[in-house]
């Protein structure tokens, strides 16, 4: 069976950008595909998280993804770090990983800028343990949003190396992209993002949700209610794009440019879809939130599973590079 395999890092709540951008290809894969989803503890490392702090965030990270859709009897969910194959196979792999590439990282660039007081070596090498992570599950396909685009090409050209020099060892991981690739925030400049602040939280309720859609950016050049508008270049639009059935996003459309249609009734129409999406993941999280056990449960038992799988590959990958087999 065709493997697919992602991750989240457990840095704040989850958002509807996750969600649209990643999790809902996740419930999809998991139907055809033999699916590793995992909680990436030891990335947010790179932000040297409150030990408590993080503790919470990995489950509140792992009942978001269990809340929408992701079925534990179909995927295997589990902590990055509960499967210590995935730092010997990011030692390995750093061993193969240019400087010049690692160089390249946009991402690295803007997560310094973020914590100027704390540029760690895990931030600059961070993309290779992405690289091992994919590889250890031996992926074919990694369901992302754009943002890791050049991660991903990353990994696709440590794999090939890799696979150059010891012989075939890893498949070429494809990306799987979403039908919201990239998410704009509610600033609507910039991508939906735990650091930026200008999120909409997937946990969040209806009134928080209308709450924050008030203050969202609307089309710039449509000042008043009496000026029509081009829902094209309005955000709130877009998002009515992900969250609403395509007649209603005409009528909206028609009544944006007629100026039949105020921003205000337009971002209402949105929180009632989106809560339509929301609500029934929040009763769910809710349900796996007074019932840790079950969680608990769900995630030792992803960890087994996912430490036969990884150390399947060590055995492989040790005996390709020449290193004394484990017995
Ligand atoms: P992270 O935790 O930043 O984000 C998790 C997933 O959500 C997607 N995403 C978005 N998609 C669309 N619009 C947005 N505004 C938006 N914001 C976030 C991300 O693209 C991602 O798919 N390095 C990764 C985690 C990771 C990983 C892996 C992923 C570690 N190892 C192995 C795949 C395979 C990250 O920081 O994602």
């Amino acid at each position: 069976m065709v493997r697919t395999m992602s991750g989240i890092q457990p840095t704040g709540k989850l958002h509807s950008g996750n969600y649209l951008g990643a999790i809902v290809n996740w419930v999809e894969l998991q139907k055809n595909y033999e699916a590793f989803f995992c909680v990436v503890d030891l990335h947010a490392l790179t932000q040297r998280p409150d030990p408590a702090v993080l503790k919470q965030a990995v489950r509140e990270v792992a009942i978001g993804i269990l809340a929408s859709g992701v079925d534990p009897d179909k995927s295997t969910l589990f902590v990055q770090s509960q499967v210590p194959q995935h730092a010997e196979l990011g030692w390995i792999m750093t061993c193969l990983t240019p400087l010049g590439d690692l160089n390249r990282m946009t991402q690295f660039k803007d997560k310094s800028a973020q914590q100027p007081e704390n540029i760690n070596a895990g931030l600059f090498t961070y993309p290779i343990l992405q690289t091992a992570d994919i590889a250890l599950y031996r992926a074919d396909r990694v369901p992302v949003g754009e943002d890791q685009d050049q991660h991903l090409e990353l990994a696709r050209e440590t794999l090939r190396r890799f696979n150059f020099v010891y012989g075939e060892t890893f498949p070429d991981p494809q990306t799987v992209r979403s039908h919201a690739p990239r998410v704009i925030g509610l600033d609507g400049q910039a991508k939906m993002s735990k650091s930026k602040g200008n999120e909409i939280g997937l946990f969040e309720t209806a009134d928080e949700t209308m709450q924050k859609l008030r203050g969202a950016k609307t089309d710039p050049a449509r000042l008043r209610k009496s000026d029509p508008g081009t829902p094209e270049v309005c955000n709130i639009f877009s998002w009515h794009g992900f969250f609403s059935p395509a007649e209603q996003r005409a009528e909206i459309a028609a009544g944006c440019r007629s100026a039949q249609l105020g921003c205000v009734d337009c971002k209402k129409m949105l929180a009632t879809n989106l809560e339509a999406v929301k609500g029934p993941i929040r009763e769910r999280a809710a349900a796996l939130r007074d019932n840790p056990a079950r969680l608990d449960e769900i995630l030792d038992a992803g960890a087994r599973k996912a430490r036969v799988a990884a150390e399947a590959t060590m055995q492989l990958v040790r005996e390709r590079i020449g290193l004394r087999p484990s017995k």
